[in-house]
């Protein structure tokens, strides 16, 4: 039994993970600055800031491997995830961790944004320290593309950068391929993980509008911009890696199969 430690584990991908690797027999630890809202009389949860020392020792004690999920995308991405993550690796290089499992994105080396700079430089961190590592990159998961459309939908008018292009993916299929991965052998860094279609932000937009039976016109609002301009020429993507097998329609639909938002990627589906 493989003791694991996730942090971030409140978030979409560290609650999908936890689930799946109690059902791979794992012995999980779950961290994160906040407890979990669930009450869940069994899990071993930790109080812990990757920004401090709070709780760093304490989350790694007798644990053999780290998936360190722990993020703040709209946060100080710096401070988060480039030196807590450097904090992490130090701590559990002490604590004679025998794999440390890093989640990031693809196409972060051609998307100029500063968050994708941080994740770049913290995988740096994870491939440079001693501790054995794997990196694992996935494409958007369809909740964070939810969370964006979510953003313009009480507007009117949807103005959008209508010809970006996505993959999303469902959190819990790339929570399974990490899982695949949680064992004590370190593989480096693995081929990404996409989901199973590449759509325009105009075809996922208008999908999420009608899966909302909302009635809004979506236009495109060209935005100059080099971030827009790299994800227009598909660097989020990889064509080559259609791993997720749930569309964007099967996602919209389950979770907007009652009106309301459904299961989300938190549960065991592969959502
Ligand atoms: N979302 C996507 O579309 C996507 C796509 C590809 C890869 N990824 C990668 O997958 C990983 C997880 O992303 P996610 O979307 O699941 O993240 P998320 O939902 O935003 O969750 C972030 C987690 O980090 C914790 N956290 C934030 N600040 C912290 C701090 N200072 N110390 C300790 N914990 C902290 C949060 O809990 P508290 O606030 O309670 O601490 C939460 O549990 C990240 O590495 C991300 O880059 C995400």
């Amino acid at each position: 039994m493989v003791r694991t430690l996730v942090t971030g584990a409140t978030g979409t991908l560290g609650m999908a993970l936890r689930s799946r690797l109690r059902a791979a027999g794992h012995t999980v630890r779950a961290a994160s600055r906040s407890p979990p809202d669930e009450t869940d009389g069994d899990l071993d949860w930790v109080e812990f800031d990757v920004t401090e020392d709070t709780g760093i020792e304490t989350a790694l004690e007798s644990v053999e491997v780290v998936i360190h999920a722990a993020t703040a995308p709209q946060g100080d991405t710096a401070a988060v995830d480039v030196q807590g993550t450097k904090r992490l690796l130090e701590a559990a290089e002490e604590a004679d961790v025998e794999h440390f499992l890093y989640p990031s994105i693809v196409g972060i080396d051609d998307i100029p944004f500063s968050y994708y700079n941080h994740k770049r430089t913290a995988e740096t961190a994870v491939e440079e320290s001693d501790v054995p590592a794997t990196i694992v990159r996935a494409t958007q998961f369809h909740s964070f593309v939810a969370e964006m459309l979510g953003y313009v939908a009480k507007l009117p008018v949807w103005p959008l950068p209508t010809n970006m292009q996505i993959q999303p993916i469902a959190a819990g299929e790339v929570a399974d391929v990490i899982v695949d991965h949680t064992t004590l052998s370190a593989s480096g860094r693995v081929g990404p993980i996409g989901g199973p279609e590449i759509h325009s932000v105009g075809e996922l937009a208008r999908a999420y509008r009608d899966a909302r039976s909302l009635c809004r016109p979506v236009i495109r609002f060209p935005i100059p911009d080099k971030t827009v301009r790299a994800f227009r020429a598909g660097h989020a993507t990889c064509p080559d890696h259609l791993v997720g097998t749930v569309t964007w329609a099967e996602w919209l639909a389950e979770r907007h199969a009652n009106g309301v938002g459904g299961t989300d990627s938190r549960a065991q589906s592969p959502m």
